[in-house]
């Protein structure tokens, strides 16, 4: 079985409506008003954006469809591989909520292969953990909240394990922080591998709502007939494409790597700090660190005025510690003093 045979039969059966690209002469085809500066629909397609994040991303813009966030990825996915009450998804506990709730709004089941010793990622484990129906593995690396990564050697032998059997979705909504490698490269030999990509993170345009889901074309076209037609906003374009000109990347590279001397230096702070019995500094904007009382943490922090997150479960006894200003990030360490 390809890859692309994994998806709901109703999706790959599916008549797609496929707006047209290209208008030209008097458009009176679309229902629009003739004058205005929003007027028109945008490019169905978002050639230019697509081009700009295939740049970006080093792959060709056919494996490349852009969504409104990584959210909207996942979303897609779903709706596009897993048939409601007989396919699931694998996820790694504790990591990012949406994989299971978004499996779980399409009816589907969602198994849990808790991380290993260190918030490790533990590949034989996930291959045993594969059961007919589950159709996506996700893989959130950085992994929130732990800023854990999973080797590159490790995903690509998960894919061509899974190969025919489920798609390994690697979440790298972290990635610009990180000093690991992306999976991206392994795109090209591993047709079963999706990568989620963002705006929201290291770019600084989460309130823009726009990111990438890259994969081989096929996964791509059946991916892009579960979502509307005209996808993205003109204007988050037009935003988009501005922040991936390659000078604006240079500065959010620099900023990224100002938050990742940052994150270190909070980690090695907080390791002396009373109260705090372990911090897990990883490889994202945010430090993951185990308390004494995480409660009282969080309560002296929330005395204070700053906002972090905490957890139930397995987690209770942790806190989220996103990395801002260094202003912010010292607010926060003098409030733990
Ligand atoms: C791992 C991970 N994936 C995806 C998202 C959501 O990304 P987006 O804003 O692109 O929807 C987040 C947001 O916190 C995240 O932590």
């Amino acid at each position: 079985m390809n890859a692309a045979e994994l998806a709901r039969p109703e999706v790959r059966a599916l008549d797609a409506y496929v707006p047209e690209a290209t208008r030209s002469g008097v458009l009176l085809d679309a229902n629009e008003l003739p004058a205005g500066i929003h007027n028109r629909y945008p490019d169905p397609d978002a050639r230019a954006l697509t081009a700009a994040f295939a740049r970006y991303y080093g792959v060709r813009p056919l494996s490349v469809l852009a969504t409104r966030g990584s959210d909207d990825g996942i979303d897609a996915l779903s709706r596009a591989f897993l048939t409601p009450g007989t396919d699931a998804v694998l996820v790694t506990p504790p990591t990012f909520a949406m994989f299971g709730v978004f499996a779980r709004l399409q009816g589907a089941d969602v198994v849990e292969l808790p991380l290993a010793a260190g918030f490790a990622f533990d590949r034989s484990a996930l291959a045993a953990a594969w059961r007919p129906g589950v159709k996506l593995v996700y893989i959130c690396s950085p992994n929130n909240p732990t800023g854990t990564v999973m080797p590159l050697d490790d995903i690509a032998w998960l894919c061509k394990t899974l190969a025919g059997r489920a798609l390994v979705v690697v979440d790298e909504a972290y990635q610009e922080f990180s000093t690991q490698p992306s999976a991206v490269p392994l795109l090209e030999a591993h047709a079963n591998l999706v990568v989620l990509r963002t705006l929201s993170k290291a770019f600084g345009l989460a309130a823009i709502r726009c990111g990438a889901l890259l994969a081989a074309p096929e996964i791509i076209t059946l991916v892009r007939r579960v979502l509307p037609p005209y996808l993205l906003p003109a204007p988050v374009v037009d935003i988009a494409q501005a922040a991936l000109a390659p000078a604006a990347v240079a500065a959010m590279q620099v900023n990224a790597d100002a938050i990742r001397a940052r994150r270190q230096r909070c980690a090695a702070a907080l390791m002396t700090t009373p109260g705090v019995a372990e911090v897990v500094g990883g490889e994202a904007n945010f430090v993951l660190v185990r308390f004494a009382n995480a409660v009282r943490a969080y309560a002296r922090l929330e005395g204070a005025g700053i906002r972090v997150r905490r957890f139930d479960g397995a987690l209770a006894d942790w806190l989220r510690i996103t990395i801002g200003t260094e202003e912010e990030v010292a607010g926060a360490q003098a409030a733990l003093r």
